[in-house]
């Protein structure tokens, strides 16, 4: 993950949607077709964001202040807040505003260099409130130059008219939502919030297996702020990413190690919850994981739209190397959604998907803490215009 290369006075040629090449300037050979564009300062890969859940309606600012004043996330839930305030919220909200908020939002993030992110639905707790959140991001990927991949995530909580039966709202997911999603072609992968007090492994595995037989892929909320075991069963079901991780155990550490499973870590979400404890991002890469980094973008947990205020806490507070934090959203966060052989690279064949940061040292891009140096964004080969957004 710390091997990147580095070229100084590069050059990189694009065809089409795709690079076409990439080397020294002084080895570039342009004919006379061929646009110049000069640029000052470091071109990335379009940074990937692997984790959000970016629909949603109001920020949940009760919450927060309720955290500032001691009370735990899980206490705050089960009075009531917490993840089922914003499915109240979806529920009610008419799907061309929850279009409008989610195009905005999105748009920052992009013009913080993400040019490919993840979005799941689980804000919505029935069939058509999850079907409406999902037509959302597909709204969106239409006339957002960014590329959005859609995954379900009904599994997110038991919705309050299930609590007293959540064997039914597993049945209902597995039966009628998974293959309603499915047949519509709303999502490409299915995740589930395996946790203790939440879903359990047992359950996880039964949505997650039905998920792969409606030809989806599958990613796990696994041992976010208690160990269950989720990680072990991410690796078990082949799910391309495991995703928090912060209670994940040593038998977790390794079955990840031994596998195709990206280890998916978002430390912006530990640090809004103020907690004291990230996820073992070095035993993970030491025991030979990948490790990916993301945003976990959502009103409750990780109210962020900046991956290189992500890449900073990667540095700082997961202890990885700067080649590290590139790598982390770039190479491995495309595995992470099944994209490595076409993004997160600058190399002959890949989507041309590049942001440039205005900086002299490609180091800077983590280490200028909230700052957004990101000067131009081109996305599929097409420059981006500049943003005009608000997020609220
Ligand atoms: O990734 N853990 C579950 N989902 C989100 C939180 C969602 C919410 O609080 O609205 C997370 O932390
Ligand atoms: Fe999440």
């Amino acid at each position: 993950m710390a091997d990147l290369e580095v070229l100084e006075d590069a050059a990189v040629l694009i065809a089409g949607n795709r690079i076409a090449w990439v080397g020294p300037r002084a080895d570039a050979e342009p004919d006379a077709s061929v646009r110049v564009v000069e640029v000052q300062g470091v071109v990335f890969p379009g940074f990937i964001d692997c984790h959000t859940h970016a629909v949603f309606g109001a920020p949940r600012l009760d919450d927060h202040e309720r955290r500032a004043l001691g009370v735990d996330y899980k206490a705050i839930a089960a009075a009531g807040g917490g993840i089922l305030q914003s499915v109240r919220d979806v529920r009610a909200r008419a799907e061309a505003e929850l279009e409008a908020l989610t195009r905005s939002r999105l748009a920052v993030l992009l013009a913080q260099g993400a040019t490919t992110i993840e979005v799941k639905s689980g804000y919505g707790l029935e069939l058509e409130a999850e079907l409406k959140q999902l037509r959302v991001i597909k709204l969106v990927a239409g006339d957002i130059p960014a590329t959005l991949l859609p995954t379900f995530l009904g599994a997110h909580e038991v919705p309050p008219e299930y609590r007293g039966n959540r064997a039914a709202y597993i049945q209902l997911v597995c039966d009628e939502m998974i293959p309603v999603v499915a047949r519509q072609g709303l999502a490409r992968c299915c995740d589930v919030f395996c946790e203790p007090g939440v879903f359990s492994p047992a359950e996880s595995r039964t949505i997650l297996t039905a998920a792969k037989t409606h030809g989806l892929a599958v990613k796990l909320h696994a041992d976010e702020l208690d160990g269950s075991g989720g990680a072990e069963l991410a690796v078990e079901l082949g799910a391309l990413s495991a995703d928090h991780l912060a209670g994940v155990s040593d038998a977790g550490v390794r079955a990840l190690a031994g596998s195709q499973t990206v280890a998916v870590l978002l430390p912006a979400t530990l640090m809004f919850l103020g907690k004291r404890h990230q996820a073992p991002a070095r035993r993970l890469i030491e025991a030979g994981a990948a490790v990916a980094l993301a945003t976990d973008f959502n009103p409750g947990t990780s109210p962020t739209l900046s991956l290189p205020f992500v890449m900073t806490l990667g540095v700082s507070q997961l202890g990885l190397r700067h080649a590290e934090v590139v790598t982390a959203v770039t190479v491995n966060a495309a595995a992470a959604l099944g994209l490595a052989g076409e993004r997160g690279q600058i190399a002959a064949g890949f989507v041309a998907d590049l942001v440039v940061a205005a900086v002299n040292d490609w180091r800077e891009v983590a280490y200028w803490v909230g700052a957004n140096l990101v000067s131009a964004v081109w996305t599929a080969g097409s420059a981006c215009p500049p943003l005009t957004a608000r997020i609220s």
